[in-house]
């Protein structure tokens, strides 16, 4: 991984790699291990990747056409690029405002972005700050129904458009490296202490004046001697619903009238239960090897579900997404955009909003070029033909 050091120009980051080198030298061990860490081995996490590096660019030559048409619909959300930005939850221990740096980045891209429930700033404040985004919001399954009712009705009174449940989530997947650096719950080892004061920018940015941020979308629920971060945390964990499952969405289905997705479908039989539930779209995806290792990646699982469900829905993936090529080779496998994940996130731990602007701005490059290189005009005309698969 390549060094970076303080003051180092985000303008001249090249990659979502170097973005990452970048981040992962501004932070803390716990924050960089929360953020870049997967589940138990980390095979998921590294297939994530590797497999869309065994995939093979097909191209023909001299057809100039600079730059390729690149907009989308994504479930029904003009987007300015086939991608967009997911939901990931305690964005502000990357940095201050971090969901705000990622929405307002998302709004001047023109491209939608998702919060999570989990987040450190409340939907309202997102809303408040980036006033024609368009405005994604992911729910988990909680055991409290009136606390789902409220999330839901809050989220159609700032008016987002597009709701997404995760499924994949209703057990916390095996972080060791959570468990490892913090003595107890909510307490960091002593190793670790001593390494967050080698970090005092981070410290400054993050911490003061006022600690951890605490979780804007759950603070109404939680009782006034838990409104903290970790708190918030611990209330969450204690919120997943185990039981969630097809009934519980169906539930869902029935009370939400905006656009429905169904985010963690891996194998081809829940897509086309998710097909019949009327869900809008849904996303391939296993929430970037966070949560069952040794589950298919992302990229790996999709044929399947492009041939028992493609045309009746509208299929994202998200897990990997690092260079505008993964974008090319999905697509061409039949999804209609991305979601991105720590892409991003590099982004606003290495420099808030600018950082995540310029991580757009390194994958829409990438994408146009290597667009542009196999002689292709428009996203549509992408297909299986396009690739070669050794
Ligand atoms: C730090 C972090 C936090 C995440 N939090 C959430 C979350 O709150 N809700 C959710 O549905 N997915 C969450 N995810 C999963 C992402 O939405 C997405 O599936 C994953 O990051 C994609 O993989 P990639 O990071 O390799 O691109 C999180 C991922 C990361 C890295």
């Amino acid at each position: 991984m390549r060094r970076f050091y303080k003051g180092a120009d985000i303008s001249r980051v090249q990659s979502v790699a170097e973005m990452a080198a970048l981040a992962r030298y501004r932070l803390p061990d716990f924050a960089w291990e929360y953020l870049a860490g997967g589940a138990e081995n980390e095979q998921t996490l590294s297939c994530n990747e590797s497999d869309f590096a065994k995939i093979r660019l097909t191209s023909h030559t001299l057809v100039a056409n600079y730059p390729p048409e690149l907009t989308r619909s994504l479930v029904g959300s003009a987007s300015a690029l086939p991608m967009m930005i997911g939901p990931t939850g305690f964005n502000g221990m990357l940095w201050p405002q971090a969901d705000i740096a990622l929405a307002k980045a998302a709004n001047v891209k023109k491209i939608p972005f998702c919060l999570s429930t989990v987040s450190n700033a409340s939907m309202e404040q997102v809303r408040e700050a980036a006033q024609e985004l368009d405005f994604w919001f992911q729910l988990y399954g909680l055991k409290n129904a009136q606390l789902n009712d409220d999330l839901l009705a809050r989220a159609k009174a700032v008016g987002v458009s597009t709701l997404v449940i995760t499924s994949d989530a209703f057990v916390v997947g095996n972080r060791e490296w959570d468990r490892r650096n913090f003595a107890r719950p909510r307490q960091l080892t002593w190793h670790n202490k001593a390494n967050v004061m080698l970090h005092p920018n981070w410290v400054r940015r993050v911490m003061f004046p006022y600690g951890l941020p605490t979780m804007g979308n759950l603070n109404p629920y939680l009782p006034t001697y838990e409104q903290s971060a970790l708190g918030a945390m611990k209330f969450i964990q204690e919120q997943l619903d185990t039981l969630f499952n097809w009934e519980s969405v169906a539930r869902i289905r029935d009370q939400w009238h905006g656009k429905l997705i169904l985010k963690g479908v891996l194998h081809p039989d829940d897509a086309k239960q998710a097909v019949k539930l009327g869900f809008d779209g849904i996303v391939v995806s296993n929430h970037g090897g966070r949560q069952l290792d040794g589950a298919l990646s992302s990229i790996e699982a999709l044929p399947a579900i492009v041939k028992a469900v493609g045309g009746d829905i509208d299929i994202l993936l998200d897990s990997g997404i690092r260079r505008g090529s993964d974008v090319v080779k999905a697509a061409a496998l039949g999804v209609q955009g991305v979601m991105l994940g720590r892409a991003t996130l590099f982004g606003v731990a290495a420099g808030g909003q600018i950082g995540v602007s310029r991580v757009l701005d390194i994958l829409q490059e990438e994408l146009s070029r290597s667009l542009n290189l196999m002689g292709v005009q428009r996203l549509d005309e992408l297909s299986p033909a396009h690739l070669y698969l050794s």
